[in-house]
């Protein structure tokens, strides 16, 4: 049987660009966090960090790096949304000190997470080897199925990848509490970067503009390409 408040949320989700100045509860926010922290990641890395922007004069340069649209001007609270295609080391560590603390590591553990997980995320001196792997792989491919032994930029889609997951599950978590949330790619990138203070290997994924619809919230209705442009049997 399908989940009914699970299908509201995400029918009842929209893109919205006009917010009421309301604020949105502390609790609110955090479930809609923890939600998001449950969205499934490559290899479960889980490369994504929100910040919240809380500092007023910070708040007032996001919106000016968001190119001062107006969810971005008119919402309550404003969160970048960042993904991290350098902490594998670190979320790699964690993954196998918590399996320890569950007993023994499985044989399988240890191979992927020992073994795999370096080969694939190491790219050597400013990223040399990652080329050299993605040949290696493609050569490979042609004998037997091979997985992309990456690049630097191949980890970076990655890392967007399953930190775009998590912002979808955090839109919608919003969604089943009542409130709304404008995704928003129109931004700079360098300023952005630069204001939150981000390391190399960071990049905003998204800003949230976050926070209850206003009566002229959602600018028109839903437009979907036909099913069979998004949906193909073979
Ligand atoms: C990755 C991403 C980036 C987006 N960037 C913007 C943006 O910068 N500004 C904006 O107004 N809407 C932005 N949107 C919202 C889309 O325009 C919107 O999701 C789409 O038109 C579908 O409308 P709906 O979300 O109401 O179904 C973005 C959506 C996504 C997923």
């Amino acid at each position: 049987m399908p989940e009914p408040s699970f299908y509201s949320a995400v029918e009842s989700r929209r893109t919205v660009r006009d917010f009421l100045a309301e604020p949105i509860p502390q609790e609110v926010l955090d479930r809609a966090l923890d939600a998001a922290r449950l969205a499934p990641s490559s290899s479960n890395l889980q490369p994504w960090e929100f910040i919240i922007i809380r500092n007023p004069l910070v708040r007032q340069a996001a919106n000016a790096a968001c190119l001062d649209q107006i969810p971005a001007k008119t919402a309550p609270l404003l969160i970048a949304l960042v993904t991290h295609r350098d902490t594998w080391r670190r979320n790699r560590d964690e993954i196998l000190r918590i399996f320890e603390t569950r007993g023994p590591l499985r044989r399988s553990q240890k191979a992927y997470y020992r073994r795999i997980i370096p080969l694939v995320y190491t790219t050597g001196p400013y990223g040399l080897l990652g080329p050299l792997k993605r040949v290696f792989s493609r050569l490979a491919s042609l004998f037997k199925p091979t997985p992309n032994l990456m690049a630097r930029e191949d980890i970076r889609i990655m890392a967007h990848k399953s930190t775009a997951l998590a912002a979808a599950t955090f839109m919608l978590a919003l969604r089943a509490e009542g409130y709304d949330s404008c995704p928003m790619e129109g931004f700079d990138p360098w300023r952005a970067k630069a204001l939150l203070g981000l390391p190399r290997g960071a990049e905003v994924n998204m800003f949230l503009a976050v926070g209850k619809r206003s009566e002229k919230g959602v600018w028109w209705d839903r437009v979907l390409m036909p099913r069979d442009w998004a949906v193909r049997e073979i």
